[in-house]
């Protein structure tokens, strides 16, 4: 069953001097329960790919449904809500709130959506232990790697048990082994039955997943591999 299915999906920026064509003729379907990699080389479109697959911007044409329910019919208000129950989103460069603890940020996405405190904090655990940080809780993300940041980041996108993990560029910043850790996580994931998409530039990581999506000037394609 397809978790994620777009149709002739179209992406046009707009300023004020030109038209920019992101995507055109996008036609992707994800199962649940796989492991791809969206690869593609600076500026083909990835990116803006991720916005429109996890509902952080709306296609300018074309279709998306998600779990077999078409998108465009979600208010904005609805589309929040199917965000932070279904999709956990890994970044680049983290993301994480340098104030808070790594547990407080492992926990962000169940103050938002009003869980008590006990309980998130306790799930809070149960995630950072997963990502093998259970000793670093208590640490801001200045006293934390590069990599175990990125474990933050990884704990704070399955604390909510999302049905998919979507990452962009998640072992960009990283050097060898942390991002050999970061793979491994969410090789385990997958195997633990999430869906994970992973979209990057590196044919290294691109060649660890089941499947891969090529973007190319803004459409895709399916590798033979
Ligand atoms: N907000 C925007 N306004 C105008 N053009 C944009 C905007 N965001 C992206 N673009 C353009 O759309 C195209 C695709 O950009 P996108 O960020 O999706 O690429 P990418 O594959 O993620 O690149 P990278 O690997 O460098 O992150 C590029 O030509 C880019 O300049
Ligand atoms: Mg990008």
């Amino acid at each position: 069953m397809s978790v994620i299915k777009t149709e002739n999906i179209e992406k046009i920026y707009k300023t004020k001097s030109q038209q920019i064509v992101a995507l055109k003729n996008v036609g992707i379907e994800i199962n649940k329960g796989e492991l791809v990699s969206i690869v593609g080389s600076s500026g083909s479109g990835k990116s803006t790919l991720m916005n429109i697959l996890g509902c952080l911007d709306k296609a300018s044409g074309g279709k998306y449904y998600f779990n077999n329910r078409n998108i465009a019919d979600f208010s904005e208000r609805e589309l929040t809500t199917l965000r932070r129950e279904n999709i956990g989103f890994i970044f680049q460069k983290f993301n994480l709130i340098s104030t808070l603890t790594a547990l407080e940020n492992t926990e962000l996405p169940l103050v938002y959506a009003k869980i008590p405190k006990k309980i998130r904090r306790q799930k809070a655990k149960e995630a950072l232990k997963t990502v093998g940080l259970e000793n670093r809780m208590y640490h801001k993300p200045c006293e934390l790697s590069g990599g175990q940041q990125q474990r933050v980041a990884v704990a704070r996108a399955i604390i909510s048990n999302p049905e998919i993990i979507l990452a962009d560029e998640p072992t960009g910043n990283l050097d060898e082994k942390s991002a050999r850790q970061i793979m491994n996580i969410l090789k385990e994931l997958n195997k633990n039955g999430k869906t994970v998409i992973i979209i990057t530039h590196d044919k290294q990581i691109a060649n660890q997943t089941a499947r891969k999506v090529i973007v190319k000037n803004g459409t895709t394609q399916n590798a033979n591999i």
